[in-house]
């Protein structure tokens, strides 16, 4: 790592005072571990978004309930939000900074794009148990529709869609403006397994004959006056 003379300054400064300092980036609702390899140390954390630096563990003890202490001596956010972004400090508990880990909060949101009338296919993990679907210029507070739900696949409210290969995939065929959004699968739980966007590019090149019939009876309004 100390190849450049740049970073081989703040090694050397870096060892001097036994500091070290590592970025971590860990997607919306997932896992963030914190080694602490100690009993007696203080890890506190500063986000960054305005807010005061707050103790996390002091010694053995966690002084945030969001937080789990485990038997190899790691410090477990079981569902990282946005708002946890920021510096974790771990310290030595007579003061000074042993190990810094600077946390980035992805939202890791896959994009796809299709052009007008393609298939568009989504994976479905083995754990996933729904994937629900906000169309794109749907108001905030309007419902996801579940687009299929494993412990009861007639429940899929939005009739579109269908699983192929024996259910590791998820199928929307001939898609349209209409399906574009974000598609999101959901563990069990209720936790994001992850998030897609798909865009569905222009259909107005194939505007000949019978598809050119199809295409004006797309282009219906909708309710917010845009059209889909
Ligand atoms: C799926 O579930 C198993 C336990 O049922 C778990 O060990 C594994 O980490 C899960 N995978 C994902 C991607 O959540
Ligand atoms: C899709 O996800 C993005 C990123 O989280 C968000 O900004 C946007 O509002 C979402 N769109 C819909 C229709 O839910
Ligand atoms: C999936 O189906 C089950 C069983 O009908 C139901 O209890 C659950 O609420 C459904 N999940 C969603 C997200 O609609
Ligand atoms: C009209 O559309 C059909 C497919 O629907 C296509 O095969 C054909 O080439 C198109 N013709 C022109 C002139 O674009």
């Amino acid at each position: 790592l100390c190849v450049f003379y740049d970073i081989f300054t703040l090694c050397l400064i870096s060892s001097l005072t036994g500091e070290r300092e590592k970025v971590q980036t860990v997607c919306v609702g997932k896992e963030f571990r914190l080694p602490v390899d100690s009993t007696s140390r203080i890890v506190t954390f500063t986000p960054d978004s305005e807010g005061p630096r707050q103790v996390l563990l002091e010694k053995t003890t966690v002084k945030d309930p969001r937080f789990e202490w485990t038997r190899d001596k790691t410090l477990v956010l079981k569902e990282v939000t946005l708002r946890d972004q920021g510096l974790y400090a771990n310290k030595l508990s007579v003061g000074f900074t042993y190990e810094t880990v600077h946390l980035i909060v992805s939202e890791c949101i896959k994009p796809y794009r299709r052009n007008y009338g393609e298939t568009f296919e989504h994976g479905i993990p083995e754990n996933g148990s729904v994937l629900e679907f906000s169309r794109r210029g749907a108001p905030p507070e309007a419902r996801p529709i579940v687009l299929w739900n494993r412990t009861n696949p007639e429940t899929s409210n939005a009739g579109r869609g269908r699983l192929l290969r024996g259910g590791k995939v998820w199928a929307a065929e001939r898609v349209t403006q209409a399906d574009q959004g974000n598609y999101t699968i959901k563990d069990d739980d209720g936790n994001v397994l992850s998030r897609s966007t798909l865009s569905v590019r222009g259909e107005r090149k194939q505007n000949n004959g019978s598809v050119h019939d199809v295409v004006i009876t797309r282009l219906t309004p909708r309710d917010d006056g845009l059209y889909e």
